[in-house]
């Protein structure tokens, strides 16, 4: 009796996740729901980033869970490299992330602490802090135009290529 009384809740529990996961309007899948609550690091505030730039599996995956599946990973290591000198980071972090204006991102310890993460480090690159690191790097993008300068596939590529110079920490822990 019991037994059947939790199948029936096991499959009415089912039918509303399945039900929550579709969006009405654009018809768009779960894997493209963000889950994860974003934050500024300034502040610990809300941050609103547009579902839509989350274009790749790597960025759709790690709206939802938080995990970044490009650490590890040579070709968006490489790609993240280049990506940290094309966006003018290695002129604050040096040309190896090893600290210069700006604090070394080597870690395993950092200023923020929740930088460890992936979702920490994420926000802190998206949004910037109110110590001197700007939005996205710094002036050169419009910091308020979420479509200009880096993506959040691109990100997640910097910091591929970041935590690539510590093996205590993956930030994917
Ligand atoms: C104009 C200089 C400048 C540029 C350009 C810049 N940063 Fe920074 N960055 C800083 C400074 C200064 C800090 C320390 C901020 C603080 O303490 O609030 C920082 C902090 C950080 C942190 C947090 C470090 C910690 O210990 O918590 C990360 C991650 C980071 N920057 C990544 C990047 C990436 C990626 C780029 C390129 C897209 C970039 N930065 C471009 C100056 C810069």
């Amino acid at each position: 009796m019991q037994a059947k009384l939790l199948m029936v809740l096991a499959i009415t529990l089912a039918s509303l996740i399945g039900c929550s996961g579709k969006s009405s309007d654009t018809g768009s899948v779960l894997s493209n729901e963000p889950s994860v609550a974003f934050v500024k690091t300034q502040d610990g505030s809300p941050l609103e980033i547009k579902v839509d730039l989350f274009d790749t599996p790597a960025a759709k995956k790690f709206s939802a869970t938080g995990k970044n599946s490009y650490i590890g990973n040579a070709d968006a290591i490489t790609q993240g490299k280049k990506l940290f000198q094309m966006y003018s980071c290695t002129q604050c972090h040096g040309g190896d992330a090893q600290g210069q204006t700006g604090p070394s991102l080597h870690g395993p310890d950092f200023h923020y602490a929740k930088n460890a993460t992936n979702k920490g480090m994420f926000e802190t690159i998206w949004n910037g802090t109110n110590g001197g690191m700007g939005a996205k790097g710094k002036g050169l993008m419009d910091p308020t135009d979420a479509t200009n300068g880096l993506t959040p596939d691109n990100v997640l590529q910097i910091q591929a290529w970041i935590r690539s110079h510590n093996d205590k920490l993956t930030g994917n822990e």
